[in-house]
Formats: structure tokens, sequence, C-alpha cells
């Protein structure tokens, strides 16, 4: 089979496409033929070695998102049949309820072999059926930002219809947080460095758009549109940078959804009594359970929603769509057609 390889993990440059022995299925394994996969912000850090001693530096297939079908099943595994479209959940000990140590573990395409190859087997428990409305390109979106997006958003916050969303940029995890929130009945602001963004977030409907580069304080922007209330939630995805603003912006008692590091890792000049005081809970997030994905897709399908594809690259082309992504041009997300 044909998989891409990073040799090392020194950037897209160390990326070839290789030919592999294709995976045996043994008694408990599900044979999948990889059709999609999606990049995410992490995977410009595996390229790179950033994780160090927690990924592998040395041949890897990356990219931990994908979405195909199965072609052959083992004879312990009664529900996947060959034919059956699905998707690989991130983190794939993840089964539902609160997470310990291990659930929140997502190797592949960091310390395992990831997506981005013909054939990849999984154990039955790892996968969950594609939505109909969805192709294999959209499915391979939902794992990583739309769960993420979801979980924030619906299990651990369960918005309700009136809540006030902010959330940041026009990458895979807002435009998802955007769509959720809208399918929710919540009022929407959104955050980028671009009017021209900004204008297609307000198609998605997006009810109040901000530019962060021309008002770097957006936190009392969004304060002003709440009426002086604060809004409920802030999907926080910038951090060192953004944080502060998103603390301006979110109510007494509100959440702020701790997701991302675009901007940096640490707190910075933060003062803790204003979190204190004005008892916001900052709510950490990874991902999601494999029971989230499996609720996510009813909601997608029933409310027709679906994913925001920016753009779909070959296999082959994987190193030009990782420079893409880096390149901060996208909206929405970036796919890889197997
Ligand atoms: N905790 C988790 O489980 C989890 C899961 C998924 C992702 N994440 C993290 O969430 C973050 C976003 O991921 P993603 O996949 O959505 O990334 P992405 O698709 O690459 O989106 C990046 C976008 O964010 C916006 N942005 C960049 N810097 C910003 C800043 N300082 N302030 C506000 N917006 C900024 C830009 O939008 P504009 O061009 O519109 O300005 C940029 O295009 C990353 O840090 C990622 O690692 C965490």
């Amino acid at each position: 089979m044909k998989a891409m390889v990073l040799k090392t993990a020194t950037g897209v440059d160390a990326l070839q496409l290789t030919e592999l022995e294709q995976p045996k299925t043994g008694t408990d394994d599900v044979l999948v033929r990889m059709r999609a996969s999606s990049l995410n912000w992490r995977d410009t850090l595996i390229f790179k070695g950033g994780y160090r001693k927690q990924q592998k530096m040395e041949n890897l297939i990356p990219l931990t998102d994908g979405a195909g079908e199965v072609v052959e099943v083992g004879s312990e595994v009664s529900n996947w049949k060959p034919g059956d479209r699905v998707t690989a959940n991130f983190c794939p000990q993840w089964i539902g309820g609160e997470p310990d140590g291990q659930a929140v573990q997502s190797p592949a395409g960091k310390t395992e072999d990831g997506m981005l190859c013909e054939f990849r087997k999984f154990k039955a428990h790892e996968l969950v059926r594609t939505p109909d409305h969805l192709s294999h390109v959209e499915a391979a979106t939902l794992p990583c930002a739309g769960l993420t997006a979801w979980n924030a958003l619906v299990t651990l916050d369960q918005i309700k219809p009136g809540d006030v969303v902010l959330t940041q940029g026009t990458g895979g995890v807002s435009l998802f947080a955007l769509q959720f929130a809208k399918m929710a009945g919540a009022e929407v602001i959104i955050t980028s460095s671009s009017d021209e963004k900004l204008q297609r977030a307000k198609s998605l409907g997006a009810d109040h758009v901000i530019n962060y580069n021309s008002t770097p304080d957006w936190g009392k922007s969004a304060l002003e549109i709440s009426g002086g209330r604060g809004v409920d939630h802030v999907v926080e995805l910038g951090g060192t940078q953004t944080l502060k603003q998103s603390l301006m912006a979110v109510r007494p008692g509100g959440t702020v959804s701790m997701i991302g590091v675009l901007s940096g890792a640490t707190f910075g000049d933060i003062l803790l009594p204003f979190v204190v005081s004005r008892q916001v809970r900052l709510q950490g997030v990874t991902v999601g359970s494999r029971q989230g994905l499996e609720t996510m897709g009813r909601a997608m399908a029933s409310h027709g929603i679906k994913p925001v594809v920016d753009s779909s690259y070959a296999m082959q082309d994987t190193a030009a769509a990782m420079d893409y992504l880096a390149s901060g041009r996208h909206f929405g997300k970036v796919c890889i057609e197997i």
C-alpha cells in the first residue's frame, strides 16, 4: 500500500510517498481503506518534532484525523462489516463519561502511525459510523476540531438558546463552534484578523464580528455587544495573547473553554482575583469521547450541518497542505484525499 512517511521529524520536506506492506487483519481488527484525513494545528508541531520524547521521531505515518470504509473484519468483530463508512475517534480509548489519563491520549500520528496511508487497522471500539450526509473528506474534519468544539459547548457547558458565545478566529475549531452555537440557538460573536473572513463568518450565521487586529481590546467590544452583561461562553483558542481579553468579555459565572495555545502556552500577567471574584469557570477541554462523536454526528445529520472545508489536497501534496495551514490563509478545515 501507499503511505506518506515522515522520515525524520524535521519538517514537511522529510515527508516521502512510500510503498509499505498492507496491514494483516487479526481476529479482533477492522481493516479500513482510508479515504480522507484533515490537518490540525498540532500536526504542524509533530512534523517538526515539537513533542520530542512524546512522539515518534522517525518513520512516522502522520495525521490523527481519518475516515474511510471497512474492507475486512476479523472473526471476533460483530459490529462492523465490509462497506461500512467509518470515522476514527481521536482519543481511541475514551468511550464515554469522565476522562482518565489513558482516555485523553491520542497516539495516532504522534506516538503511533496515523492515517495518511491507504489501509489502516483499528480495534472495533475505535470507530464510529460516518453520518450519511457527509463525504469522507467532511467526516475527516470531525474527530479533532469538530468534537473539541462540541465537547466545549454542548457536553461540558450545555449552552442554550439566548446564550452569547464568543469564538476566536476562523480556523477549524472556531467555525465548528460557530455552527454548533447557532444550532443551539445562541448568539455568536466571532473574531478574526481578516475582514474578508469575517464577512464569510457572517454568511455562516455569526451575529457580531470583531477584527482582533484593528480592535486589540476586543474583550471590551464583546462586553459592549452583550449589553454590558458579558458573554456566557468563550471558546479560547489563542492562549497567551487572548486570555486576558477573554476574561474581559466573559460574564460573572460564565465559562472560558481553555482549548488552544495559538499565540503561546503561558498565563502571562493574568490577575487571578479577576477570575476568582467574578466566579469565572476556566474549563480545560481535550477533544472528547466516542460517545460525544456519535452524538455530534446525529445532531449534525438532523440539522443538516456540514463542516466548512477550505480545501482538499491529494495525499502526495500533504507538504503543500501543511504549508498552507501554517500560512493561516485558510477558513475552516484543510483536508487530504487518500
Ligand atoms: N484542546 C484540544 O483538545 C484541542 C483540539 C483541537 C485544537 N486545539 C487547539 O486549538 C487551536 C486552534 O486549532 P485549529 O485546528 O482550529 O487551528 P486552525 O484551523 O489552524 O485555526 C487557526 C486560526 O486561528 C486564528 N488565530 C491565530 N492566532 C490567533 C490569535 N492570536 N487570536 C485569535 N485568533 C487567532 C486565525 O484565524 P483568522 O485567520 O481568522 O485570524 C487562524 O487562521 C490550536 O492551538 C490547537 O492546537 C486544541
